[in-house]
């Protein structure tokens, strides 16, 4: 038996389409359909493509979700989607189907924000993953320092001034010729690699919370020309073990500069760079040398879903949060910003 309303997640905002049910922070059913396959020779996601895919795979999915979880659209008590930040033709398929579902039920609507689902990731494999608390949330278009001082009380800390950490390891990766998308290829090919063989920068020293990712792009492109100038290509393995590194520490280092700003004793994190197993090796070895408590979601509940979704809409719900029928997405929605 579950405690909570039965919510349905939709998530539509980039390349995945994923839809959950939720009740009481407890995942009844998630499934996923990945556009991968369909942007991978483009080298990057299509938004065009990435809509249509999401029109085909919407029905079905929600189906599938109610499916597995056995629920019946009518004991659904409200249907949450995402409203941005996103590519806004995509956007648009999931929340318009959430909406005209939940009309048509007579159920409540909710809409979130993307990056503040990413911050709900965390909670639904930890129960004891509670405010206050430090958040690195990177993605492919977002890397933010959050500071949770409660459930919908966000303190923006850090953030990038170029391009996010999944950015940057997407470009960089493209550029290595490692495919798409970069994070995981570049998290696969740096298995076993030397990341000293060179020390790329770790911007922003000076700033303590916010990234810059772009001269990393740069700095790696200038290497690996130089050395096939020279003729004297290090092996990718070490390559992408050294830019992984280099991306990782800065994500690491700000965490936790953060962490002992403001003495929380828990840290967490959410969103598709999460994923990374040499990041979340360093998240636990610092988590564990400074003695906080570190609350990472599996790597599915990191990357897009539905369940992440449905969780923050059961947060909103309860609030008394429900979206007007006249809201629109929003493909600029900036957390902490409302
Ligand atoms: O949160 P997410 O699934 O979608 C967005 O909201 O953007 O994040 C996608 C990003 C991509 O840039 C992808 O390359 C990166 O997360 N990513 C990874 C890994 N898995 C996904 N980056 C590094 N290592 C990974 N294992
Ligand atoms: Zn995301």
């Amino acid at each position: 038996m579950t405690t909570g309303p039965l919510i349905l997640g939709i998530e539509t905002s980039c390349d995945e389409t994923g839809v959950a049910v939720v009740s009481g922070g407890e995942v009844l059913a998630t499934v996923l359909s990945s556009q991968v396959d369909a942007h991978a020779r483009f080298g990057g996601v299509v938004p065009e493509i990435a809509a249509r895919a999401h029109i085909e795979a919407i029905r079905p999915m929600v189906h599938l979700a109610l499916r597995r979880a056995g629920v019946h659209s009518d004991q659904l008590d409200a249907v949450a989607a995402t409203r941005g930040p996103g590519l806004v033709g995509a956007l648009m398929v999931g929340y318009s189907f959430g909406k005209a579902m939940a009309w048509t039920l007579g159920a409540p609507f909710v809409g979130i924000d993307h990056m503040e689902g990413h911050l709900f990731a965390p909670r639904l494999e930890h129960v004891d993953f509670v405010p206050p608390a430090v958040v690195l949330l990177a993605s492919g278009g977002h890397s933010q320092i959050v500071h949770v001082r409660e459930w919908g009380d966000y303190e923006i800390l850090g953030s990038t001034i170029d391009d996010a950490a999944g950015e940057a390891f997407d470009k960089i990766a493209r550029f290595m010729g490692l495919g798409f998308p970069g994070g995981p290829v570049l998290d696969r090919a740096a298995e076993g690699g030397d990341p000293d063989i060179v020390k790329f920068p770790r911007a922003l020293r000076e700033r303590p919370y916010h990234f810059s990712f772009s001269g990393l792009k740069t700095s790696v492109v200038t290497f690996l020309e130089k050395a096939k100038a020279a003729g004297n290509v290090p092996p990718l393995a070490d390559v992408a073990a050294a830019v992984q590194e280099a991306i990782v520490d800065v994500l690491v280092d700000k965490t936790f500069n953060a962490v002992e700003a403001t003495g929380v004793e828990r840290v967490a994190g959410g969103g598709g760079v999460l994923a990374n197993r040499r990041l979340r090796e360093r998240f636990r070895e610092e988590a564990n040398r400074r003695g906080v408590a570190l609350h990472l979601p599996s790597p599915a509940l990191c990357t897009d879903n539905g369940a992440m979704i449905a969780a923050a809409g059961e947060f909103h719900l309860k609030r008394g949060d429900v979206t007007p029928w006249i809201a629109d997405v929003s493909s600029s929605l900036r957390l902490g910003a409302s």
